[in-house]
């Protein structure tokens, strides 16, 4: 990425750091099985001193933090100041003492050789600038028996809770095709094998992927899930923005066509699929 693009970037996800703040609560619950298939993959428990790169809102730094407990803590990185500054408040809200904080980049970790058991990313490892250099960072801070786990979204067809309302807009606008496959992008990691590859030229060990299924469950209406879909992501923040005025009842209403069997009594239900990939710094 050239650097305008770089802060652009960044710049987007400053935009959606409030937006992220707003809809915590929401986004624990419906990725609370991505946090869970990282702590098991990356074997975190008591005691332990966690790294957490592109923590965003705060998760799963925040979940961490309570499964490390006192005698652990947890580091939570981001090179956005809007995401560090929402979930420094939210740690501060939990009163958690056990959980630091640094603005910065995967690519560029300010800390020493060997400081954590183990590090962690939660759907960030996507928008690293440099994903081979992010893990050779990642692998040189933790300790020669620690683990590095990054989970990220599997093939958009099986994500419909991402896909829904981008399919729906491009039947009515023509939406410019993306066109380098390793441009940072939510499904950037989705081809099994590509992140793996990128584990191994960092020189991570004994790497092993594994496909998760799971359900985006949340007590929402449709309308409140096109509001958090419509707002947090920059993507179609912008689709938006290039619509008609009259354009966007009729797309609203075909997305809901669209998304009906996802809503049933109440309760949003959304299948998805994400892959978890890790690998240790040492050959075990
Ligand atoms: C989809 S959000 C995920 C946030 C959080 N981990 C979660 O799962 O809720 C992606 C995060 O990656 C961060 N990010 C973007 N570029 C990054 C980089 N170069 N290094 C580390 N994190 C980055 C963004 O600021 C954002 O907070």
């Amino acid at each position: 990425m050239i650097p305008e693009e770089q802060s652009k970037a960044l710049d987007a996800w400053q935009t959606s750091a409030r937006y992220w703040d707003k809809y915590r609560v929401l986004i624990a619950q419906m990725f609370a099985p991505l946090t869970s298939g990282l702590v098991d993959e990356a074997r975190i428990g008591t005691g332990q001193k966690v790294l957490d790169i592109g923590g965003g809102s705060g998760e799963p730094s925040l979940t961490i933090s309570f499964i490390v407990g006192p005698t652990g803590s947890v580091m939570y990185t981001d090179p956005v100041a809007g995401m560090v500054e929402a979930a420094q408040a939210e740690a501060g809200r939990r009163g958690l003492t056990n959980i630091h904080f640094r603005q910065c980049s995967a690519d560029d970790l300010p800390f020493a050789d060997r400081t954590f058991d183990v590090a962690v990313g939660r759907l960030s490892a996507m928008f690293f600038v440099h994903p081979v250099t992010a893990v050779r960072e990642a692998l040189r801070v933790i300790l020669e028996d620690g683990y590095v786990s990054f989970v990220v979204w599997g093939p958009k067809e099986a994500n419909p809770f991402f896909s829904t309302i981008p399919d729906v807009i491009e039947r009515f606008v023509e939406v410019p095709r993306r066109d380098d496959p390793d441009a940072p992008d939510a499904f950037r990691f989705a081809v099994p094998g590509k992140l793996t590859g990128i584990l191994k030229s960092a020189g991570a060990k004994n790497v092993i992927e594994r496909q998760l299924n799971f359900q985006i469950t949340a007590a929402i209406s449709f309308v409140q899930f096109w509001q958090m879909r419509t707002e947090m992501s920059e993507t179609l923040r912008e689709k938006m923005a290039g619509l008609a005025p009259d354009q966007l009842p009729t797309i609203k209403q075909a997305v809901a066509d669209a998304a009906r069997r996802y809503f049933v009594s109440g309760t949003m239900s959304f299948p998805a699929e994400a892959l978890i990939v890790s690998g240790r710094k040492s050959a075990a």
